[in-house]
């Protein structure tokens, strides 16, 4: 067989975003299919990387009082363990905002430029003027021109559908500080798109593409191509271009660019070579996983730019479509917009694997998760069916042979014919077609099933339990399993890892099974994988609606900020409504099924009847407090805040606290003569 040198990627998630199941969609898909390549004995790497720039991460890290580059370092970690727990194996994970993507951004857009292929011009824009910022259309709002319905974006109604320039809109404003943009001048530069039309039709037409894919991409072939802007105007978080103070490269020509920047990276720390994978007339192969609505970026603008570089244009580009729950788009107000970290907290992630995996196509159709349907699916194919083999079987194999295997046998057949099937399954996994290759696997599943079923070993059990049939029986039960888990390992590795401990084999690659396990001495059985709770299920999306809810009411409170950044100036009448107490923080527990709530009870000295005066509030500090730890504490509460109905209970008050979050939120600490109850003035 020849040995394949194969470079993957999926699409770089964005610093400023938790990773959520839309994200575990793609790197799923991609990584079920990087394993199935490596357990061929291809030589496969898989890399990634965050994508670190642009205006958004620059406004989400200002709002929050940090640097972006503490932001984006914060994010990596987080992303990075996401991923690690939902078992997708990078080689490498990179940043775009990395020395390896600043120098190979900068000597591509020198070879771009001394090709004549970046042309510049002035244009006109819509600015802040408070800010002193160019403004995306997703930063203004304003009144819809056809309709007159408020608070719209930029560039198209929600009501009405209507698409329109920013310009048009009436009343419009800066969503960032409220103010009216103004229209301001300044030079730009443009990658010459319309001169690789040619090459475009032709690279699209050969095989890189699902003609869904290539279609859609025709339409835009055939309308005309646009040149592509490739600059924005300080300050913006990214790489300046070269010899141009004030520009930047838009985040979308660096992104894919970290593509190359993250596998640089692990070409320094192995023996891959960079120019094999990214020069033309190398015999390698370059695949990019992307959701659907990046397609023009990676199939229009990305093989331009490689080709006018010199380099050489990925091999296939692999395109999903988006994932949706019950039937409609995440929405976070129903509960159903899961973080990869909140589904961690309630379920296992070989599950969420099992069910995209069965459902998964190389079309660009939406997927759905279907909450019941998941629980249904993985209880009876992964419990029922697989699991269930192995655990008819071991029992009667430790107790009446010691755990040993038989020399031979009771059906040959039934595992030739299992056997057989794989080839059909490979090839139904290297084309993409997931849900093909478990629907084959499980017809495996059902054969064996129905084999003990037919055979009955707890009858001879009965009669003898060292009867050499049982042996035998038994023994072919437990290698039908084993091819069975065998196919499984891209899909679940961790499980498959387990059993492979139970059989007491080597790690189980792709082409050796072909010979049975006979005469062979197998562990004992643990149970390998549990069923799905319904009401863990229901807890995740409990937990995902009240992060939501935390949010908003974190953000209710808060009108749009003025010029200064700081909130609308208040009167000293307003403050002086706010009742401020030293509260004793008499107990904290944590809040079953809410992530980042802690409930306190505090102790807020006597009313004026002399009666004890307590209040119970939920706060989301848990990510920074022991709840022990809090116990005894001093802190400062709005004591006379409207009590909110939350889903855990009743909050009455919230406690002052600051600090960018997660382990840095520090509650306001009043000390030496601080009773409980005492007001602040
Ligand atoms: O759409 C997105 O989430 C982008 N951050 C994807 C970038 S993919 C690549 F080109 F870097
Ligand atoms: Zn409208």
């Amino acid at each position: 067989m020849k040995r394949r040198k194969i470079l993957v990627t999926s699409a770089l998630p964005y610093a400023n975003g938790d990773i959520h199941l839309g994200h575990m969609l793609e790197a799923i898909q991609t990584d079920i299919w990087v394993r199935l390549q490596k357990l061929r004995g291809h030589d496969c790497v898989y890399v990634c990387a965050d994508d670190a720039h642009g205006t958004a991460i620059m406004l989400s890290a200002e709002q929050q009082g940090i640097s972006s580059e503490q932001l984006i370092d914060a994010a990596s970690i987080e992303h990075q363990r996401d991923y690690a727990d939902f078992l997708i194996q990078f080689d490498n994970y990179h940043s775009t905002h990395s020395e390896e993507n600043r120098e190979l951004s900068e000597s591509i857009y020198e070879k771009l430029n001394a090709n004549g292929h970046i042309h510049r011009r002035k244009i006109k824009q819509l600015y802040d003027p408070e800010k002193n910022l160019f403004l995306a259309d997703r930063y203004i709002v304003g009144t819809c021109p056809k309709c007159h319905t408020e608070n719209q974006y930029g560039d198209n109604c929600e009501a009405c559908g209507s698409t329109y320039s920013p310009t048009e809109l009436i009343d419009s404003r800066s969503v960032i500080s409220g103010a009216t943009p103004v229209e301001k001048e300044s030079e730009h530069f443009f990658f010459a798109l319309p001169a690789f039309r040619d090459m475009l039709k032709i690279w699209t037409r050969s095989g890189t593409l699902h003609d869904a894919v290539a279609n859609k991409v025709s339409e835009w072939l055939d309308d005309g191509l646009r040149e592509w802007d490739i600059s924005r105007d300080a300050p913006y978080f990214g790489f300046e271009i070269p010899g141009e103070p004030g520009k930047y490269f838009y985040v979308w020509v660096d992104a894919p660019i970290g593509y190359m920047a993250s596998f640089k990276v692990l070409c320094e720390r192995s023996d891959y070579h960079f120019d094999d994978y990214w020069y033309p007339g190398h015999d390698t192969e370059l695949y990019h996983f992307i959701g659907k609505d990046i397609i023009n970026f990676h199939t229009l603008f990305w093989p331009a730019m490689l080709t006018s570089a010199g380099y050489r244009t990925p091999t296939a580009v692999f395109v999903h479509g988006f994932l949706t729950v019950d039937g409609t788009k995440m929405s976070k107000s129903r509960g159903t917009f899961i973080n990869a970290r909140t589904y961690l907290q309630h379920l296992n992630p070989e599950y969420l694997r099992y069910y995209l995996a069965a459902k998964l196509s190389s079309g660009i159709d939406d997927l759905d998760l279907n909450l019941d349907d998941f629980v249904r699916r993985v209880n009876s194919d992964l419990v029922g069916k697989v699991v269930n083999i192995a655990s008819r079987c071991a029992g009667f194999i430790a107790k009446g042979f010691d755990g040993m295997l038989s020399k031979q046998l009771d059906d040959e057949e039934l595992i030739a014919e299992m056997l057989a099937s794989k080839t059909e399954i490979t090839e139904l996994f290297e084309r993409r077609e997931y849900s093909k290759a478990i629907r084959l696997i499980m017809e495996q599943a059902d054969k064996a099933n129905q084999y003990i079923n037919d055979k009955q070993p707890w009858i001879i059990a009965k009669a003898d339990k060292h009867s050499r049939e049982l042996q035998e029986i038994c023994s072919t039960g437990l290698n039908a399993f084993r091819l069975l888990i065998s196919y499984l390992k891209p899909v679940l590795p961790a499980t498959v890892e387990k059993a492979e401990q139970f059989l007491a084999i080597d790690p189980l690659q792709w082409d050796d099974i072909e010979k049975p396990l006979l005469n062979h001495k197998i562990n004992q059985f643990t149970p390998l994988l549990t069923r799905v709770e319904i009401d863990k299920v229901q807890a995740m999306v409990d937990a995902s609606r009240q992060e939501y809810e935390m949010q908003q009411g974190n953000s209710a409170a808060k009108p749009a900020a003025n010029s200064s950044g700081l909130e609308p100036e208040i009167e000293l009448d307003d403050f002086a409504k706010i009742d401020l107490r030293v509260a004793k923080i008499i107990d904290a527990e944590i809040v079953e099924g809410a992530d980042k709530l802690l409930k306190l009870s505090l102790d807020l000295g006597l009313d004026p009847q002399g009666e004890p005066l307590t209040r119970t509030v939920f706060s989301g500090i848990k990510s920074a407090y022991e709840p022990a730890t809090l116990v005894g504490m001093y802190t400062v509460v709005v004591a006379n805040l409207k009590p909110r109905k939350m889903k855990f209970g009743l909050s009455e008050g919230m406690i002052l606290a600051a600090g960018p979050g997660g382990k840095d939120i520090w509650l306001l600490e009043p000390h030496s003569g601080a009773a409980a109850g005492m007001r602040i003035t």
